[in-house]
C-alpha cells in the first residue's frame, strides 16, 4: 500500500497523484459481477455481447447494438436518424451525453411546411424526402468508438454488417410496423424492394437482406465519419433526397457534428437522477416532475390520491417543454430556474388536491413521435451506457436514399411547424422549437441513469411524447424497491397537458380509481392498446445481482452474463 504513494523521483506523493489512486481504488472496489444487456431485439441483444465477449467496453457495445438495431429495427431507428447516447465511464466517473440527434438542413426554413395560405400542408413533414432531417447516427457512432471505445469500429460494426448481408426473419412487431406505414413503403419503389414482399407486408420468417446497407455500414467501418457525411454516400444521399424533392446538400453532410453535453442530473428519494438534457425535454421534464413529487409529499399519498397527483404534475412538466424547450445551440433556456426546488413549490402550490386543474387555464402546447427504440448496457467495468435512438415514425420518411439501403429519417416532425398551432396530430409547439437552418429538433428521448449507495439503474423506452412520463413511473418504482421486471411491465398512464386528456393503457387503473379521477374532473382516455417499450438494467449493490428486463409490450430481450463465464 505505502508502495503506491511513493512517487518514481521519491518526493512526497501530489494531491492529484492522491486523487487518481483513490478513484482507482474506489472504480475497482464498485465493479459489478455480470455485465448486461437489454435491448428492443434478441439480434441486437446479441450483438452488444459478442462484442462485450471480444474484450469491447460498453462503449463498444452500445455501437455494436445501435448499428445492430439499424437493420434488425429498421422501423425505430437507423444510420438515417439520430439519438442520445447517455454514457457513464466507471474509471474517472465522466458522464455525457453523446448528443446525435438529427439537424435541419441548411434551406430550411420556419415555414417549410406551410402553403401559401400560412396552412400547414397535412404529411409533408412525415412522409418522404422533405421529412427528413440530417442524420447524426454514423456520427454518433464514429465518435463513442474513437473517443470511448476499445475496439475499431470495423469490429463494434460486424455484427451489424452481417446482419444486414445474411438477413434476419420477420417477426410479428416487424408485420405491425410495416402494415401501419404500408402506404408510404409502397409509394417508394427501392423501400418496398427491401421491406416487402412483392409489394404486401412480409410473412413471418421472411428474410430481410440489406446489401446495400451492408456497404454503407462498411464505408462507415472503413473510413468512420467520413466515409457517410463525405465521399461517395454522401453524394448519393444529396442526389437522391434531392431528385425526390428533398433539400439536402452536401454542405449539410458536412457540417453535421456529434455535440457533447452535461447531462441533466437531480435528486430524487435519495437517488441521483442521470438523464438526458436539451436538445431532447427527456431528462429537464423528467427531473421538473420528480421536484413536483418531491415536494408535494408524494410518498403520503396511495391509491388514486397518488395517481391525481402525478397526473397534475405531468400536466405541468409538459407545459414548460412546450413552453421553453428547444435546441440549447439556438434557443435560450431557463433551466436552472425549471430545475430548481422554488419552481416545483410554485407548480405544486397550483395543485388542487381534489380537482384537475383544466389545462386550459395553465396555457400553451407541444409536439410528440411515435416510434424509436432504446437500449441499456452495463459491462465488467461498470461502465454504462443508456441509449434512445430515432428515425421517428415507424420506418421513418419511407424514403430509402438510392444506392445507399439508408431510410431516412421523418424527425423535421418534431419541430413546430408553425409555433402555437395544432400540428397534423392535434399538438401544438412553442416559439422555441420553430423550425431553422441548422436547428436540432426539440425530442422527448429520455435515457436515463439511477444511482445511489443502494443500486444503478440504467432505463429508457421508446414512445413518442409519452417517453418522460414512461420513465417517471419506472423511477418511482425503482426507489421503492421493486423488481426490475415490474419497471418495464407496469400498466401506464399518461398526460402531457394538451391535449387535457389522462391517456390509459388496457388495465392501467380499476374501476373505482377511474371513477374517482373522472370525479375529480380528470379527462380519461381509456385507450385499447399499449404503449412504450422499455429496456432497462439493476445493479443492486446491496446483493451485488444484476438483473434486466425487456419491456412484455415489445419483442425484445434481456441479458446477463456472469463477468467470469464472459470470455
Ligand atoms: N422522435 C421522437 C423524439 O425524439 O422524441
Amino acid at each position: 500500500m505505502t508502495r503506491l504513494f511513493r512517487r518514481p523521483c521519491g518526493k512526497a506523493p501530489s494531491w492529484s497523484f492522491f486523487a487518481f489512486w483513490l478513484l482507482c481504488s474506489l472504480a475497482l472496489a464498485d465493479r459489478p459481477p455480470a455485465v448486461a444487456v437489454a435491448s428492443a431485439h434478441p439480434l441486437a441483444t446479441e450483438a452488444g455481447l459478442e462484442i462485450l465477449r471480444q474484450g469491447g467496453n460498453a462503449f463498444d457495445a452500445a455501437v455494436a447494438v445501435s448499428a445492430a438495431l439499424a437493420v434488425v429495427e429498421p422501423y425505430g431507428s437507423g444510420l438515417g436518424g439520430g439519438g442520445f447516447w447517455l454514457l457513464h465511464r466507471a474509471a474517472d466517473g465522466r458522464e455525457v451525453m453523446i448528443d446525435g440527434r438529427e439537424r435541419a438542413p441548411l434551406a430550411a426554413g420556419r415555414d417549410l411546411y406551410l402553403d401559401d395560405g400560412g396552412e400547414v400542408v397535412p404529411r409533408l413533414s412525415i412522409d418522404g424526402p422533405l421529412a427528413a432531417a440530417i442524420p447524426g447516427e454514423p456520427a454518433a457512432l464514429a465518435h463513442i468508438a474513437r473517443r470511448y471505445g476499445l475496439l475499431p469500429l470495423e469490429r463494434s460494426l460486424a455484427p451489424a454488417i452481417r446482419l444486414a448481408r445474411e438477413g434476419f426473419e420477420v417477426d410479428e412487431h416487424y408485420r405491425r410496423m410495416a402494415a401501419w406505414r404500408l402506404e408510404v413503403i409502397r409509394r417508394y419503389p427501392k423501400t418496398a424492394a427491401i421491406f416487402l414482399d412483392e409489394g404486401e407486408v412480409p410473412q413471418l420468417g421472411h428474410r430481410i437482406v440489406q446489401p446495400e446497407l451492408a456497404r454503407t455500414l462498411e464505408r462507415l467501418a472503413k473510413a468512420g465519419r467520413e466515409g457517410f457525411y463525405d465521399g461517395p454516400v454522401a453524394r448519393r444521399l444529396v442526389a437522391s433526397v434531392r431528385a425526390a424533392g428533398g433539400i439536402w446538400s452536401l454542405e449539410d453532410l458536412r457540417q453535421y457534428r456529434v455535440v457533447e453535453r452535461k447531462p441533466v442530473v437531480g435528486h430524487f428519494a435519495g437517488h441521483r437522477i442521470v438523464s438526458a438534457s436539451p436538445p431532447s425535454s427527456g431528462g429537464v421534464v423528467l427531473v421538473e416532475m420528480l421536484n413536483m413529487l418531491t415536494e408535494a409529499g408524494w410518498r403520503s399519498l396511495q391509491g388514486v390520491d397518488r395517481v391525481h397527483l402525478l397526473v397534475e404534475v405531468m400536466r405541468r412538466a409538459y407545459l414548460d417543454r412546450a413552453r421553453y424547450l428547444g435546441d440549447p445551440d439556438q434557443v435560450e433556456m431557463p433551466l436552472d430556474r425549471l430545475l430548481s426546488r422554488e419552481h416545483a413549490l410554485r407548480w405544486v402550490a397550483t395543485i388542487d388536491p381534489h380537482h384537475a386543474t383544466p389545462s386550459s387555464v395553465l396555457a400553451e402546447p407541444e409536439p410528440e413521435g411515435t416510434d424509436t427504440t432504446h437500449f441499456s448496457i452495463l459491462d465488467a467495468e461498470g461502465n454504462r451506457v443508456a441509449a434512445t435512438l430515432s428515425i421517428n415514425y415507424p420506418f421513418g420518411s419511407g424514403f430509402v436514399a438510392g444506392g445507399t439501403g439508408v431510410l431516412l429519417n421523418d424527425e423535421m416532425d418534431d419541430f413546430s411547424a408553425k409555433p402555437g398551432v395544432p400540428n397534423v396530430y392535434g399538438l401544438v409547439g412553442g416559439e422555441a422549437n420553430a423550425i431553422a437552418p441548422g436547428k436540432r429538433m426539440l425530442s422527448s428521448m429520455t435515457p436515463t441513469f439511477i444511482e445511489s449507495s443502494e443500486r444503478v439503474a440504467i432505463l429508457g423506452t421508446p414512445g413518442g411524447s409519452r417517453i418522460i412520463t414512461m420513465v417517471l413511473l419506472a423511477v418511482l418504482e425503482a426507489v421503492e424497491g421493486q423488481p426490475v421486471a415490474q419497471w418495464v411491465s407496469r400498466p401506464r398512464f399518461h398526460h402531457q397537458y394538451l391535449p387535457d386528456q389522462m391517456q390509459l393503457e388496457p388495465g392501467a387503473l380499476t374501476e373505482p380509481v377511474k371513477e374517482e379521477l373522472g370525479r375529480r374532473g380528470h379527462h380519461l382516455r381509456q385507450l385499447d392498446r399499449s404503449w412504450g417499450n422499455m429496456q432497462a438494467i439493476h445493479w443492486d449493490r446491496r446483493t451485488g445481482r444484476v438483473s434486466a428486463a425487456s419491456d412484455p409490450r415489445g419483442a425484445g430481450s434481456a441479458s446477463t452474463v456472469a463477468v467470469e463465464n464472459l470470455h
